[in-house]
């Protein structure tokens, strides 16, 4: 079995959501003892963004340089590595609104028609299936339903979005948020994120 672990947080060991989506890794690790871990930190090693140039270049009749042919063979392998894990466990911290650049070069990689969705006469079908999502989200402010910033929330609504047009809708959302409230609230958010990290099932597709 195969668990992808993706981070994507800037602040290293003092980032909150990298402390949780490990604590998520381990958490599935006590679960499944046959767990194999395939890490994709985003500011260790940037997946660039996408250009004009890579997406004519996926075809069989363009020639291609040396950088390109390495940019192609890193865009195959996130999508293969995507496409090969079982779980998927996404660090996302909010940064002005929404998820860091870095992410989204990422998803421009994994979000890939014929491969992982489809237009179809009825619309637009996800063709990602029989995964389980995890998304671990940190954010300085309050952004909950009942928040009047509910509506200025644009990272866990973008990835719910975004993750359930290839097909995974039903994500387990961990959020921890207010963290830069006080000191209080900072220690509640982890606490509480921490314990319902420790409530995860071992389903598969969730
Ligand atoms: C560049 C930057 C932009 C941020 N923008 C927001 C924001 O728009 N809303 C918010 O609530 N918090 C914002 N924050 C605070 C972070 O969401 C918060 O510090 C969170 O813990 C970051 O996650 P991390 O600890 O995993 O890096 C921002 C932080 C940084 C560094």
């Amino acid at each position: 079995m195969k668990l992808l672990h993706v981070d994507s947080s800037i602040l290293g060991g003092n980032s909150v959501s990298r402390e949780l989506s490990a604590a998520v890794v381990a958490r599935f690790q006590s679960l499944h003892g046959d767990l194999e871990v395939i890490r994709r930190d985003l500011i260790e090693t940037p997946v660039a963004h996408l250009t004009g140039a890579y997406l004519a270049g996926q075809s069989a009749d363009v020639q291609h340089d040396q950088a390109m042919q390495e940019e192609l063979t890193l865009g195959g392998a996130v999508l293969a590595e995507f496409m090969a894990a079982d779980i998927i466990v996404v660090g996302s911290p909010l940064y002005n609104l929404t998820i860091p650049s870095q992410l989204k070069a990422w998803m421009d990689r994994i979000v890939v028609a014929g491969k992982t969705f489809r237009y179809t006469p009825n619309g637009p079908e996800g063709l990602v299936h029989g995964k389980r999502l995890v998304l671990v989200l940190s954010r300085g402010g309050f952004y909950g339903p009942t928040s009047p910033r509910h509506s200025f929330e644009h990272g866990e609504s973008y990835l719910k979005s975004m993750f359930t047009f290839i097909g995974l809708s039903h994500p387990d959302v961990i959020v921890a948020e207010g963290l830069a409230v006080n000191a209080e609230q900072r220690q509640k958010a982890l606490e509480e994120a921490r314990a319902q990290i420790g409530t995860l099932s071992d389903a598969i597709a969730a």
